[in-house]
């Protein structure tokens, strides 16, 4: 019988219930051991929910020491992202970290720094490199029926984190946040379109505002304009005060035709090519998980796989590092209104 990775879980908000948890158990590749927060109610809410019969600590530095997990998921807050990735691979555990990683990219290099200095993985969940649709664009990419991307348009938004998480009030401070629907959002589809194209950005500019979000010290719409190494033009664009329906989509015009990526919901990757002229609608394969518990996007299958080095990280740190330079050079190029280059370092 194989043996399960212990996952330690720190910070049991919304992320963790919805997604890492279950996510893990669907994988059956981990057995959840250990659930830390500072609000202790929110972990054993957690453990009831998925009858997981895990430790449970106010400290997650407790639970490092006390449980010492395998691994761990970092789903706290983005302030705390940095120190407890630290802390958690000084105590020796492959760490699993939301997005945005970090709230400074000092703090992204550092969290790179440790995982190289004491040999474990550090992997950043930017979740839509997981979609199936999202896989399934970039075999079609990769394959070079379109041609060469000359374009993309990439969008997220929602109505806000407070339909999200009931205790997601951190999200509208800044302090605590770092950034609005720029991050929250945007970091997502900065790193999709990284992902997609293959191709890194080299200048952006950008500008970001806080319409509706009374009390917010951070932007709920934010729009950048970028343009890749290669001459490749794009916009990326992420929105808290989206209504009536989500916006979560992809467009990249190639020299011989359009792939549209989740625009349209019943088709989500379609392509219109040019040489043959045809429209061409892809099949979307099945989310892999038995029972999905969770989003359907084995994130724990995944992470758990490359920790037993049966797989690939899906995001390691350094790429979680470059999606989100270009979240801090857009808002330098807000704030400076004039464009910003990348120093991919
Ligand atoms: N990948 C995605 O699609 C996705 C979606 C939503 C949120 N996120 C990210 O997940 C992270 C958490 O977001 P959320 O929506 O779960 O927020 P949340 O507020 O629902 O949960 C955060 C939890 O952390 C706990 N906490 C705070 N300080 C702590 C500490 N020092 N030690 C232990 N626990 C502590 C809080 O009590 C709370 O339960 C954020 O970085 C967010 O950006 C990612």
């Amino acid at each position: 019988m194989k043996r399960k990775l212990r996952i330690g879980i720190i910070g049991c908000g919304a992320i963790a219930q919805e997604l890492h948890i279950p996510e893990y158990l669907d994988s059956g590749e981990a057995e959840i051991i250990a659930l830390s927060d500072t609000d202790l109610k929110k972990a054993q809410a957690a453990n009831e929910r998925y009858s997981l019969n895990a430790q449970l600590f106010p400290s997650y530095k407790d639970m490092l020491k006390k449980a010492a997990p395998d691994a761990v998921s970092v789903c706290l807050p983005n302030y705390l992202h940095c120190a407890a990735t630290c802390d958690a691979l000084q105590a020796g555990c492959h760490v699993l970290v939301e997005k945005p990683m970090a709230a400074s990219m000092a703090e992204a290099r550092k969290m790179v720094a440790f995982a190289d200095k004491y040999k474990k993985l550090l992997a950043v969940n930017q979740s839509q490199r997981l979609y199936p649709a999202h896989i399934k664009a970039k075999e079609v990419l990769d394959s070079g029926i379109l041609g060469k991307v000359l374009h993309v348009t990439a969008m997220f938004g929602h109505a806000g984190p407070e339909h999200w998480s009931p205790s997601g009030k951190w999200f509208f401070n800044k302090k605590q946040a770092r950034f609005g629907a720029m991050a929250d959002l945007g970091v997502h589809k900065a790193d999709l379109i990284r992902f997609l194209t293959g191709k890194e950005v080299a200048e952006v500019n950008a500008f970001y505002e806080c319409l509706e979000k009374k009390g917010a010290t951070v932007e709920d719409n934010f729009v950048s304009t970028l343009k890749f190494s290669d001459g490749t033009i794009g916009t990326l664009s992420a929105s808290w005060t989206v209504k009536g329906i989500d916006a979560n989509y992809t467009i990249l015009h190639c020299t011989n035709g359009t792939l549209r990526v989740c625009l349209l919901p019943d088709r989500p990757l379609v392509a219109n090519l040019v040489n043959p002229e045809c429209e061409i609608v892809f099949k979307v394969p099945e989310p892999p998980s038995n029972t999905n518990l969770g989003w359907g996007l084995d994130t724990g299958g995944h992470f758990c796989r490359a920790i037993k080095g049966d797989e690939p990280l899906f995001c390691p740190g350094v790429e979680g590092m470059k999606s989100l330079e270009i979240i801090f050079a857009a808002e330098e190029a807000a704030k400076k209104g004039r464009t910003v280059k990348l120093t991919h370092k």
